[in-house]
């Protein structure tokens, strides 16, 4: 049961912030989110990841000028992970981690204020708890929760792209998100915030179809022809992933924030997750337990709190891709 599904039709739109490494789904992403009539985006936050820091900033606002949301605050955050060193993904995003377009420079600025201190700004003074959509490694978040625990309480939800109950990318178990910044996630899961966890098992299944992706990126508002010519480069990268259906235009980060404009397309389940922190093969696996009854381990083993999460298991691909497709044309020529 996802208990997101439970938001009543009509209802008043929902106050969201953005922790994003931008990313060509970070990208997709906000252009979704800053269109949807169901979303107030109240600011965005970067972290590095996909990119490095600056990169990271510098993309988010290239892609919010896209559509015209420049309006929106945008601030840097942590520059590397609470530990490890930072290791990027250019070979996924290009090496601005914006797939490479040329894009030309933004001509707006990010906030004066760090990450953190613009989350615990716009969590204070939201007229009601605020759902954070965190589809990065979780630094700027656990920095955030460690720093200023009371805005806990200041948070609805939080929306995390991130783990794997199953096969990992960045790792064969771990998630890149989650292999970026391990100590992040444990902190951020065991924060006692309600989490869903938007991980690969569905990550990979929402995608647009190849003509479709080029007609968007055809298109004449600069916002939709941006994300027609980032799915494109999804095709390039996705191909040969056999999660990704296949000649699709992976969504990625971008279903994440479907999930929380249309909940009812989620089937998520209310399980321990532990973030495997140990160095090795498994660091940053994120460990579901989907057993009934304790084993030998806890039988034996010196008990230990193990957060509990909602973990995503089922999407309905179809459902989030025309949201996604019809939220980015609405109004549109
Ligand atoms: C996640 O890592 C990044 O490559 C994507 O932006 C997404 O947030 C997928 O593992
Ligand atoms: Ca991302």
């Amino acid at each position: 049961m996802n208990p997101l599904a439970q938001r009543p039709f009509g209802a008043a739109p929902v106050d969201v912030v953005l922790d994003v490494d931008t990313g060509v789904d970070d990208a997709l992403a906000l252009l979704f989110a800053v269109r949807h009539p169901g979303l107030r985006v109240r600011a965005v936050t970067c972290v590095a990841g996909n990119a490095g820091l600056e990169q990271v900033v510098r993309n988010t606002l290239t892609v919010l000028e896209h559509t015209g949301r420049t309006d929106i605050p945008v601030a840097a955050g942590a520059d590397r992970p609470l530990i490890a060193a930072p290791r990027h993904a250019g070979h996924v995003h290009g090496g601005d981690g914006l797939a490479d377009l040329e894009l030309p420079p933004p001509t707006h600025t990010a906030d004066d204020r760090h990450a953190v201190e613009l989350l615990r700004d716009v969590l204070g003074s939201a007229p009601n708890p605020v759902t954070v959509i965190a589809l990065a490694p979780l630094t700027n978040l656990a920095l955030l929760l460690r720093t200023y625990p009371g805005v806990a309480g200041r948070i609805e939800r939080i929306m995390v792209m991130g783990g794997s109950a199953s096969a990992g990318n960045a790792s064969p178990v771990a998630e890149f998100n989650t292999w970026h910044d391990p100590e992040a996630a444990a902190i951020v899961f065991g924060a006692g915030v309600p989490v869903t966890m938007y991980g690969l098992d569905v990550f990979y299944q929402v995608g647009v179809d190849q003509v479709t992706c080029g007609k968007l990126a055809a298109h004449e508002d600069p916002g939709v022809c941006l994300a027609g010519r980032l799915l494109c480069h999804q095709i390039r990268v996705g191909t040969g992933e056999p999660r990704v259906p296949a000649g699709s235009g992976l969504l990625g980060d971008a279903g994440a924030v479907c999930a929380v404009a249309d909940p009812g397309g989620l089937v998520t389940e209310h399980l321990p997750v532990q973030v495997e922190l140990a160095p090795g093969i498994s660091r940053g696996q994120t460990v579901v337990d989907r057993r009934a009854l304790p084993g030998e381990q806890e039988i034996h083993g010196t008990p230990v709190a193990v957060p509990r999460v909602d973990v995503a298991w089922q999407v309905d691909a179809r459902r989030y891709r025309d949201l996604f497709l019809t939220t980015l044309l609405d109004g549109t020529a």
